[in-house]
């Protein structure tokens, strides 16, 4: 179902920032909101009250739409749910899983559920729950990943459900923004372009990194896990592939992934952290603002449509 998604949430462009962990805090996600996207706030590194003090601050900065990520794997996300509704946030993104539990409370609460799918069956499956829309992620992106792309996945969930479908992964220019439209997308989420945001408050290394990336410098990690994560190529990926090669235990490469993230964003230790990147990091070459970064994409976008539109009207 296509959708006017910025009536749906309140925003003036169809872009999200995705959520990332240790990452998109509330400087951030203002940032994207006041620019007229939906930040969204991560908390898979936050319990509760943790999670409570970052959206008071967001309100402080912010009277835009913004959205709060639950991580359904993370040992506070009861705690995290009940601060969300007590602290009326309007949109929920969730990741890793089905947040049918929680339905029930937060459409009681008035927030809208946006879940990460990376399959039709989980699409279908969230839908039944009465989930308000979609973002379908492609294995272009960074972090935890499915297998299918981008360009597969969105048109199979457009096609299987009747909510709007958000489509995630490899986007961070107006060229990808109109793909993911004519591929019957309502909007797209984006991650690794936010990540050399001024406003990101990642650090100056793990940004420096993403600029310098090519095409083929990420690799996903976890295979053998069963959670794939797909990271920057740098010593701890290849010491994590390594582990895998020799049928390491789920403890060793538990003990060796443990805190790897937070390594690389906030010591910046970007060898032996986890520098989690989209497979598009290659196309991203500068810092900018959270609005130049919204306003370039979204104008691109615009003249791509018109000009595709009188290529092919004649
Ligand atoms: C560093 C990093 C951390 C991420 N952490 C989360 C997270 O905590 N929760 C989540 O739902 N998605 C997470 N993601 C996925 C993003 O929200 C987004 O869907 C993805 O980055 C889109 O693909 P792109 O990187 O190609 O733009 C993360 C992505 C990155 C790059």
């Amino acid at each position: 179902m296509y959708a006017d998604i910025c009536k749906v949430l309140g925003i003036k462009y169809p872009i999200i920032q995705g959520a990332m962990a240790w990452i998109s805090d509330a400087d951030l996600v203002a940032a994207v909101s006041n620019a007229g996207g939906l930040g969204v706030l991560a908390t898979g590194h936050l319990d509760g009250e943790g999670c409570r003090q970052e959206i008071r601050r967001l309100k402080e900065m912010t009277d835009k739409p913004y959205a709060v990520n639950v991580m359904l794997l993370s040992p506070f996300v009861e705690q995290i749910v009940e601060v969300i509704c007590e602290e009326k946030v309007p949109i929920v993104t969730t990741g890793a899983g089905s947040p049918g539990k929680y339905m029930k409370k937060f459409k009681e609460a008035g927030v809208k559920v946006i879940p990460v799918v990376p399959s039709v069956a989980m699409a279908k499956m969230m839908v039944k729950d009465g989930v308000d829309a979609l973002i379908a992620e492609g294995t272009e992106s960074g972090g935890h990943v499915g297998k299918t792309t981008t360009m597969a996945l969105v048109p199979q969930v457009v096609d299987a459900v009747d909510v709007p479908v958000i489509a995630a992964g490899g986007i961070a220019d107006g060229r990808g923004i109109a793909a993911a439209y004519m591929l019957g997308a309502s909007g797209v989420q984006i991650g690794t372009r936010f990540l050399v945001a001024k406003e990101c408050n990642v650090h100056p290394n793990y940004k420096a990194k993403i600029i310098k990336a090519k095409d083929i410098d990420t690799t996903t990690t976890g295979n053998s896990t069963g959670h794939p994560v797909r990271v920057i190529k740098n010593k701890m990926a290849r010491a994590y592939e390594a582990l895998e090669k020799k049928n390491a235990s789920a403890e060793e490469l538990e003990e060796l992934g443990r805190g790897a993230l937070k390594k690389a964003v906030v010591d910046g230790d970007v060898d032996n952290g986890s520098v989690m990147s989209g497979q598009i990091a290659g196309l991203v070459k500068k810092e900018q603002t959270c609005k130049e970064i919204i306003e370039e994409m979204y104008g691109e976008f615009i003249q791509i449509m018109k000009n595709t539109a009188e290529l092919y009207s004649k």
